[in-house]
């Protein structure tokens, strides 16, 4: 059997060294590098199966080194050596596509069962991989079974069907408009034909144009040759015109003119194309304000909406949150390879009264971030963000937005019941940290127990 390579990158040659030495004996093949440089040209010339790369080295940072072993092969398991304290950079580089991190100073047996698990489960997921691009994209699931969710869902299905050729689709940021304009697009006829998105907030007026309409060789001096355009490229498929509300208006003009009857000629062309293209756009601006302002043309307007869909900010449906929040913690156990089974219930109601204004994304990061911080199986309040865990709750200062007073009142001892009881569950009834986790002595918390009919 072909024996594992790893890279080890360390500017201290005494942990290089140590290191080399103990997974040699566990039968690696071992290489190493002391600076991000050297690592970059043994990772491209040695390709090992995996890197063990600490953050912090003299050079380019272990960052940018992780970042352009991606680049070149996305394939290369990469373990980031941390030092301890530093969460943030440890997330940020999970979010680059490391396969985890160890925090130094670490313990040698954990490493080496990091190491083993990751080279395990890197055969498994290359054959999933390998598997998925095979068949054919399937619609991307849309959680949630809110009342506004369900009926969006009808909407949603009823224009995937029918031959509406032009949806707009409004919400705050973060809603999921782009996952819906997906969802219409893989339901529909055209899902085997392009689906092609551009923003047009990103693209400057003037390549705009040439983007959507195309040009013909000659058109302007830098037009060497022909180039198609999107609505040409997207023939029988779907285009997504992302962040509308912020075209410019004599661009507006010019796809209002399209879309009367699906034709144009390309910049400096005489031919006229026609084409079949459904136009999906979407906007977090409110058009109607932008319309009055005189920044958005009303004919464009009303020719996009055909079909109005408007998203619902996820404060507006809360019953959606925990559902979302199980989905994407199931996706990021994959992702991250852990073991996280649920939500502890100060967690929970944490997320539940957040106002939420990054919407669906904000909650998909914060969910991220906890995954990748967390090593229980039971995601806390210690994993999610300060920030959101002090704007939840403004007045008191500490995380206790869960315990605001309902107006009708509460039964004090039910509450302490209640929070003795989950203290148990989160620690797997270990009274010590459960009378931690309640700020009381282990003496007060055995006393709560007994009173409540815990203790025998
Ligand atoms: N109902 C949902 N179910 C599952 N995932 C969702 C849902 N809504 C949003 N998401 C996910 O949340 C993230 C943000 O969604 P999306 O990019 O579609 O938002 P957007 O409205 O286009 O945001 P922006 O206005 O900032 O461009 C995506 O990763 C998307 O897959
Ligand atoms: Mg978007």
């Amino acid at each position: 059997m072909k024996r594992n390579k790893i890279l080890v990158v360390d500017d201290e040659h005494l942990i290089r060294w140590s290191l080399e030495q103990n997974l040699k004996k566990q039968g690696y093949d071992v290489i190493v590098a002391g600076n991000g440089e050297d690592a970059l040209r043994m990772a491209r010339e040695e390709q090992p199966d995996l890197v063990l790369l600490d953050i912090q080295l003299p050079g380019i940072s272990g960052i940018e080194v992780l970042e352009k072993i991606k680049e070149f092969d996305d394939d290369i398991l990469v373990i980031m050596v941390t030092a301890h304290g530093g969460l943030e950079t440890a997330v940020n580089a999970m979010r680059l596509g490391a396969y985890d991190y160890v925090s130094k100073p670490f313990n040698l047996d954990e490493l080496s069962i990091t190491i083993k698990k990751a080279l395990e489960t890197y055969d498994l997921k290359r054959e999933v991989a390998r598997l998925r691009t095979e068949t054919k994209k399937s619609a991307p699931n849309i959680i949630g079974d809110s009342r506004h969710m369900k009926h969006l869902m009808e909407v949603l299905d009823k224009v995937a069907r029918s031959e509406a050729s032009t949806v707009l689709v409004q919400g705050e940021s973060g809603t999921g408009k782009e996952l819906v304009a997906k969802w219409i697009h893989c339901s529909s006829s055209r899902a085997d034909k392009p689906f092609i998105a551009i923003n047009c907030a990103a693209v400057p007026a003037s390549l705009l144009e040439s983007e959507l309409f195309g040009y013909e060789k000659g058109a302007f001096t830098d037009a060497k040759a022909t180039k198609k355009g999107l609505f040409e490229l997207a023939d029988g498929g779907t285009v997504f015109l992302d962040e509308i509300g912020d075209m410019e208006m004599g661009m507006q003009a010019k796809l209002l003119r399209f879309l009367e009857d699906r034709s144009f000629r390309r910049i400096g062309g005489g031919r006229v194309f026609t084409v079949d293209v459904r136009i999906i756009s979407a906007t977090n601006k409110d058009l109607q304000k932008s319309i009055e302002e005189k920044s958005f043309r009303n004919d464009l307007y009303y020719r996009l909406q055909v079909i109005p869909i408007v998203l619902p900010a996820l404060r507006e449906r809360r019953e959606d949150i925990i559902p979302l929040a199980t989905h994407f913690i199931e996706m990021y156990n994959k992702d991250f390879n852990k073991k996280v089974q649920g939500i502890a219930g100060m967690a929970e109601r944490m997320m539940m009264d957040y106002s939420w204004p990054g919407n669906v994304r904000e909650l998909k990061n914060v969910i991220e971030r906890a995954i990748i911080l967390g090593n229980d199986e039971i995601l806390l309040l210690e994993h999610l963000p300060l920030e959101m865990v002090a704007r939840a709750a403004p007045q008191s200062g500490a995380p206790l937005s869960a315990f605001r007073l309902p107006p009708e009142g509460i039964d004090i001892e039910e509450v302490e019941k209640e929070l003795i009881r989950q203290a148990l569950e989160i620690t797997e009834w270990n009274q010590s940290k459960a009378a931690k986790k309640l700020s009381l002595g282990i003496d007060a918390f055995r006393y709560r127990m007994k009173k409540f009919g815990y203790l025998k």
